[in-house]
């Protein structure tokens, strides 16, 4: 029982620290039960068994009579650290009620009803999704700066499930000479030409609502982005988005995909996800080989596999449209 007791109380006290802003609230220094309480607007005795708990699961540290964030919760959970992942805190506890049929997915092998078409009826669970995807792209951006190589004759920027756009918004920082257009369902889109705006890039990037795989991509493009959305399609489907994207590169262009390839050794992260995906979207996640399958299939070369470190933050496919 201590297996499913523990993980399970450990999980809601880290959620509801992050719904109630406890981290951030401590990302100035170290508090008292009463000044914390205060802060979080929430009873003094609350607040104690709640830090006293995420004290013995490493998340708070005690200092004398007041509590303080660990280096490691400062850095992944508050405005002050290297990546905020509070918005990952708020999606999950969208998707805590979800698990409860996850029983009946296994038993029919795919959800009742998509992600994407509760996103439909609700729509703010679209939002704090992007958001999520948001911090995500913040850890992983860094990867990609490094391992994709933008050439100067690079012009136009292809992002497909682009989401919050924050990708597209830094590739186009970092290149003056790039403009990018985002492809994305419309849940997925509520935020984006905002944050776009904010960014002072509305004259270069322009976000398009719409199904990927039926939507018109506005002609020829020279980089394009397939970043974790292989596993939101069937096999079929990615075959098809693949050969797609590479009629709509010049040739020089260049497709970068991030995945969680099934080949990486069956480790928890890797279950877990899996599972996720059964009772969210109905998908899967393929194997290196099949990537290199659609690949080739579809015309590209020089296919190269970067697995990033650490193992859950997934890997990198770049493949190349050669010039003839
Ligand atoms: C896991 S998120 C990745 C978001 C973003 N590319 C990133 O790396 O942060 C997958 C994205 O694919 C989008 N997506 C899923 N199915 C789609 C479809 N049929 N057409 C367009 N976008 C789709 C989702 O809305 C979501 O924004």
């Amino acid at each position: 029982m201590l297996d499913v007791y523990m993980p399970m109380m450990k999980s809601a006290a880290i959620l509801s620290a992050g719904k109630l802003g406890l981290f951030e609230a401590l990302v100035g220094g170290p508090l008292d039960t009463q000044s914390l309480a205060e802060k979080l607007q929430a009873s003094i005795n609350g607040v104690r068994f709640l830090a006293d708990f995420l004290i013995t699961i490493g998340y708070l540290e005690q200092q004398g009579e007041q509590f303080a964030n660990t280096a490691s919760t400062q850095r992944w959970f508050t405005s002050a650290g290297q990546v905020d992942y509070t918005p990952g805190l708020l999606w999950s506890l969208e998707a805590w009620p979800m698990m409860g049929d996850l029983s009946e997915a296994v038993r029919r092998g795919s959800p009742e009803k998509t992600l994407w078409q509760a996103m439909e009826d609700k729509p703010q669970l679209g939002k704090t999704f992007s958001a999520y995807m948001d911090a995500f792209a913040g850890d992983l951006g860094p990867d990609l700066f490094v391992h994709v190589p933008v050439l100067p004759e690079h012009k136009r920027l292809l992002d497909l499930g682009g989401s919050h756009g924050m990708h597209s918004i830094r590739f186009c920082q970092h290149y003056p000479q790039l403009s990018a257009l985002i492809v994305d369902l419309p849940s997925a889109l509520t935020e984006t030409d905002a944050t776009i705006a904010r960014h002072g890039l509305a004259e270069r990037i322009q976000a398009s609502p719409g199904e990927l795989l039926v939507h018109d991509w506005h002609g020829q493009h020279d980089v394009v982005f397939y970043l974790s959305v292989a596993h939101n399609h069937t096999a079929d489907e990615n075959r098809l988005a693949i050969q797609q994207i590479f009629d709509a590169l010049n040739p020089g262009g260049l497709l970068v995909i991030h995945e969680y390839l099934a080949d990486t050794p069956n480790n928890a992260f890797m279950s877990a996800f899996r599972l996720t995906l059964l009772y969210e979207t109905g998908t899967q996640t393929y194997r290196y080989c099949e990537y290199v399958d659609w690949l080739q299939m579809a015309g590209f070369t020089g296919i190269t596999r970067i697995d990033l470190d650490p193992l859950e933050k997934g890997s990198l496919i770049l493949a190349t449209r050669t010039r003839s």
